[in-house]
């Protein structure tokens, strides 16, 4: 799907990609078209004043099916955004709140759809409002079922209505505070998707609201159960089930599929366990830059013990996914996971050169490995060698210098799209590094004709071969490419410190 949507809307537009920031986006929708409507809601008769809204053909009636269109999309979009994160394995860890969270967002969402349709109060809203009754009901709390309200024997009190206008304007209060949790542990959470996405998106809903409005259904009668009623999709999927289910068994089936949900973040974090990043304070400057990336705040700055004054990096192990974006940050090389900081993956990219014995005329593709890289090196034209990397943000510059230095004609940087990084925020560092000077920056020297960023999913692989080819006759256009015998990088900062004395 992403591949599908990539081709009709690029990369950069692919709502999907986008699907937290998008929910945050028709959350504001939500909040200016449910304030205007407020204005004009009366609790003393609901139906009527409804009506009085729905006949306002210049505003009104448009408003109110923007903000009913609006909520269904917000349902698709959390659920878009809540399968993807588990389907990318991106819920352990210290991203557990976050998807804890998440799952209250949803829940809140879904009562205050609910409270919505109740509003209303035509036969949909009573029906929701029998069986949000006969679910309360069979909890122990009170003295006089609340179902007797709907029977018919005495009018239904206003008291009823203010409460449930109260909740849903209330539940949005709730559900900004979980918002704030939601994000808390993450750095630079994108709460908005690009402005043509989100312009894009509120033209579409307002169009079919003027040209699609939202019909009103019959009052709702005490006196007569609807044989049939309107029913939404998104708000009350459940109501088919749950109508031939006891309450209890509602219940437990509720609970249960919460309990199983929350257990997500510990089932599925990684078989083999993901060792934190560790700093080698010898080697470390106290440069800030790998506590200015961490995508998790996992970095903190702390005085330097001993003889020696100044900052060292430390690493809240509890704190850390081990996405490896501090080993790209650091300039001496000495933040990283163990086995993948930047000296790790020196050496690393020596023995490629020396296994795939590499010229001048050649391509190599540095791919993500959740990205592009899944392809593997049966994916790639026979002679194009695959560099594969755990992020492509964790990749220290000098692993680009070495290959373009060592004489290999290109390097194709197959990169995640930025807002489809497993860890949130490779690309964008990537980018920083090779053309804006960011630490570890790739240094001036190297030739950036042949180092080339593409940003693909992995989904793109038909768009991949072409951007493979299109590069392959540039650097074939290239003259006079020559390759160093010994390359000697210069580590920045402390290079003083060699791998030896730090005990590798
Ligand atoms: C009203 C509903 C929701 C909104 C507005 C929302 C919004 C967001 C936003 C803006 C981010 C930050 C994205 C980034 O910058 O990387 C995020 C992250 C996240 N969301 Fe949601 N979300 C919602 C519901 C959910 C649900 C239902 C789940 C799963 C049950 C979920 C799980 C997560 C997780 C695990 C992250 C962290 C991802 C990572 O760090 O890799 N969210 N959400
Ligand atoms: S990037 Fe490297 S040198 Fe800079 S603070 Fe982090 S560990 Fe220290
Ligand atoms: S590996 Fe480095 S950048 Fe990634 S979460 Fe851990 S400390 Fe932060």
């Amino acid at each position: 799907m992403d591949g599908a949507l990539n081709r009709l809307y690029s990369w950069r537009y692919n709502p999907l990609y986008h699907s937290g920031a998008l929910t945050v986006a028709l959350m504001i929708i939500l909040l200016v078209t449910g304030t205007y409507l407020l204005f004009f809601y009366r609790i003393g008769s609901p139906y009527d004043s409804v009506v009085r809204l729905q006949n306002q053909v210049w505003l009104g009636r448009w408003i109110r099916s923007l903000h009913r269109f609006a909520s269904d999309a917000a349902v698709v979009a959390i659920a878009i955004h809540a399968v993807r994160i588990f389907a990318q394995r991106r819920a352990w860890g210290p991203r557990a709140l976050a998807w804890l969270s998440g799952l209250a967002l949803l829940g809140l969402t879904l009562v205050c759809g609910w409270t919505g349709y109740v509003m209303v109060w035509d036969i949909q809203g009573l029906v929701l409002a029998r069986e949000g009754a006969r679910f309360l009901d069979a909890l122990p709390f009170f003295s006089e079922p609340i179902a007797r309200a709907f029977v018919g024997e005495r009018e239904i009190p206003s008291a009823f209505f203010f409460l449930n206008l109260f909740l849903h304007v209330a539940l949005p209060l709730g559900m900004g505070v979980a918002l704030w949790i939601h994000v808390a542990r993450i750095a630079r959470p994108a709460l908005l998707p690009p402005k043509k996405l989100a312009w894009g998106v509120t033209g579409l809903l307002i169009l079919i609201s003027v040209i699609w409005p939202v019909a009103m259904a019959p009052e709702a009668d005490l006196f007569h159960l609807p044989r049939t009623a309107p029913y939404d999709w998104f708000y009350s999927f459940w109501l088919p089930v749950t109508a031939l289910m006891p309450p209890w068994a509602a219940w437990i089936g509720v609970t249960v599929l919460t309990a199983l949900a929350s257990a997500i973040p510990w089932w599925t974090r990684p078989k083999i366990e993901a060792v934190a990043s560790r700093v080698e304070t010898r080697l470390c400057d106290g440069c800030r830059q790998c506590y200015l990336d961490c995508p998790y705040e996992a970095i903190a700055m702390i005085p330097m013990e001993g003889s020696r004054k100044g900052i060292v990096a430390e690493v809240e192990p509890s704190l850390c996914v081990s996405c490896g974006i501090c080993s790209g940050s650091c300039a001496p090389m000495g933040v990283g996971p163990p086995g993948r900081t930047g000296r790790d993956q020196l050496g690393e990219v020596r023995s490629f050169i020396k296994e795939n014995e590499l010229g001048e005329r050649d391509v190599v593709v540095v791919a993500c490995g959740h990205g592009i890289g899944l392809l593997g090196q049966a994916g790639m034209p026979d002679d194009v060698p695959l560099y594969s990397v755990e992020c492509i943000g964790s990749m220290h510059t000098s692993i680009l210098e070495f290959l373009v230095r060592s004489g290999v004609g290109g390097v194709l940087i197959a990169s995640c799209p930025p807002r489809d990084c497993w860890h949130r925020e490779g690309p964008h560092w990537l980018e920083e590094r090779l053309y804006n000077d960011r630490e570890a920056e790739l240094k001036s020297r190297v030739d950036r004709r042949r180092v080339r960023v593409s940003f693909l999913g992995g989904g793109d692989a038909w768009l991949f071969k072409k951007e493979l080819e299109s590069y392959r006759r540039d650097i074939g256009a290239i003259e006079g490419i020559e390759a160093e015998k010994d390359v000697a990088l210069d580590l920045d900062c402390r290079t003083d410190v060699s791998a030896e004395e730090v005990g590798r």
